[in-house]
């Protein structure tokens, strides 16, 4: 009965017990929900429990017969062969049966109940600030000081961070820098993460991307590789990031990628240097069969220095955008608002702008960043540190008895009484994370995000709901 079958590698595991069921994010980013019958038989037979000690089991557990069990378990595999939970032995997959729970959406639900528990759906690690390049954008304070960090967090601190993340039932660690290639625990992390169920993503300029290295994240089942491109035009991209040759090396890392069947996906902030260079992105993007996302919006260093400014689109660049017909494209294609998040929408909760009840978005409830040094912040471009996990355990620095967590968490749609009145409301892509780093009150106005409400509003604005996209049932 259980010949040839095996949970896909460490593709596959048990991420999240909720009320609602046991959740699977397979190594497709799809989501699956499993009841807890289903969950249990999955766990022996990733725990190399099968045949008639499997069976053995099923009796003792539920009380059942021998012939039951047997049934029960094999109708049980067929369902699991056939979405492609365990590989297929040879057998005719048989038709889905139960004992699993049918759900339309589940990924709504996980994330309902975890914005109503406050849990971090999603976490943000900055593995490393060193970084190979120098991009003239980028947000890292330092991010040429080239050196030994003064105290990053070291492998055991990262793997705690991971436990730590596990028992709040996080689902998603994104691992980015400063250039996460550059960390010398990054394999580790990744394999660690792994093993303990996470999806994870990794952010990177995929310049020091190897055909070694991209089988490892293959065979570790890494979710989605998120590469930096800023132009097809080798001279732009390799000036903005200040390193000769590196085009060739990123847009090889994205075709290594995809030859190697890693899912990628590319991130493309636009500048002042490159706005006008923007052709060929998409045609590339669609050759690798990756999507691509584009950020409007430069933001600050996260020390609060304006470096990075000189990059932000002016309102005349907007303006050309828009009369070469390329802005539509780029809100449509792209994400909106924050620095380096706009890509996160497998789990990204979203909240809708136009409840003056509801809140703004995931920060510091569903989403969580820990920069190198161990402090939290709620998200990765939010320069507000809730505490630091060498000093407390991250449940309690996310709990809402820490001040500036529950602080973070109370601010609602209506918190932001300067914008009261305004029409742009309902397409506006506004961003604690920004208004902060622009106006030091994270529910101000700040002026660079209403400059680009008026394309949202006339191309379509940000998804507006607690939305739900693709995931699988079970
Ligand atoms: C800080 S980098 C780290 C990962 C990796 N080194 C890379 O470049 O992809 C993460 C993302 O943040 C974006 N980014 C950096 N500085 C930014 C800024 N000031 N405003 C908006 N996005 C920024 C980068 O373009 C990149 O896509
Ligand atoms: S954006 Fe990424 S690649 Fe560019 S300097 Fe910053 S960390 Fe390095
Ligand atoms: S456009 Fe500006 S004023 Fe209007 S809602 Fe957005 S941030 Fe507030």
């Amino acid at each position: 009965m259980t010949r040839g079958s095996h949970a896909t590698g460490t593709a596959l595991g048990i991420h999240a017990a909720l009320p609602e069921g046991h959740v699977i994010l397979t190594d497709r980013g799809s989501m699956l929900f499993l009841n807890e019958t289903a969950a249990a038989i999955f766990q022996m037979l990733a725990d190399g429990v099968v045949g008639q000690e499997a069976v053995q089991e099923i009796c003792e557990q539920y009380d059942i017969g021998h012939d039951v069990a047997l049934r029960d378990l094999e109708i049980t595999y067929a369902s699991f062969r056939t979405l492609g939970l365990i590989e297929h032995n040879g057998d005719p997959a048989e038709a889905l049966a139960l004992p699993m729970e049918s759900k339309t959406d589940p990924r709504k639900e996980v994330k309902k109940y975890c914005s109503e528990h406050s849990l971090p759906l999603q976490a943000f690690i900055e593995i490393t600030t060193v970084c190979n390049l120098r991009c003239k954008h980028c947000y890292i304070p330092d991010v040429g000081a080239i050196g030994p960090l003064k105290d990053p967090l070291n492998i055991s601190e990262l793997r705690d961070l991971l436990k730590q993340l596990r028992e709040l039932s996080c689902l998603e660690v994104t691992l980015t820098g400063g250039e996460p290639l550059m960390a010398r625990h990054l394999i580790e992390t990744c394999a660690y993460a792994r093993q303990l169920g996470f999806s994870v993503i990794l952010k990177t300029n995929a310049t020091l991307l190897t055909e070694a290295f991209v089988a490892e994240l293959r065979r570790l089942h890494v979710t989605e590789v998120q590469v930096s491109l800023y132009s097809m035009d080798a001279a732009t991209h390799d000036v903005f990031v200040r390193q000769p040759g590196s085009h060739a090396r990123t847009v090889a890392g994205l075709r290594l990628c995809h030859a190697l069947g890693q899912r990628c996906r590319i991130s493309c902030v636009v500048t002042r240097s490159n706005y006008q260079q923007l052709d060929g992105l998409k045609e590339f993007a669609t050759s690798i069969d990756a999507p691509i996302g584009f950020d409007l919006l430069v933001t600050r260093r996260l020390d609060g220095t304006d470096d990075p400014l000189i990059e932000r689109l002016t309102e005349d660049d907007l303006i050309w955008l828009d009369q070469k017909g390329v802005m539509s494209d780029v809100i449509f294609e792209g994400s909106t608002n924050i620095a380096g998040l706009g890509d996160q929408n497998q789990l990204l909760v979203s909240y809708p702008i136009d409840d003056p009840e509801s809140p703004i978005c995931g920060a510091a409830n569903t989403m969580v960043a820990i920069n190198v040094n161990g402090d939290v912040r709620p998200c990765i471009a939010f320069p507000y540190r809730l505490g630091n996990i060498r000093e407390q355990p991250l449940r309690e620095i996310l709990s809402d008895r820490n001040e500036p967590t529950r602080q973070i968490r109370s601010y609602r749609n209506r918190s932001f009484t300067e914008c009261v009145g305004c029409e742009l409301i309902p397409a506006c892509p506004r961003c604690m994370a920004t208004t902060y780093q622009e106006t030091g009150n994270p529910v101000g106005k700040a002026d660079a995000i209403c400059r680009i409400a008026q394309y949202h509003r006339k191309y379509g604005g940000p998804p507006s709901t607690l939305e739900a996209d693709g995931g699988g049932t079970v």
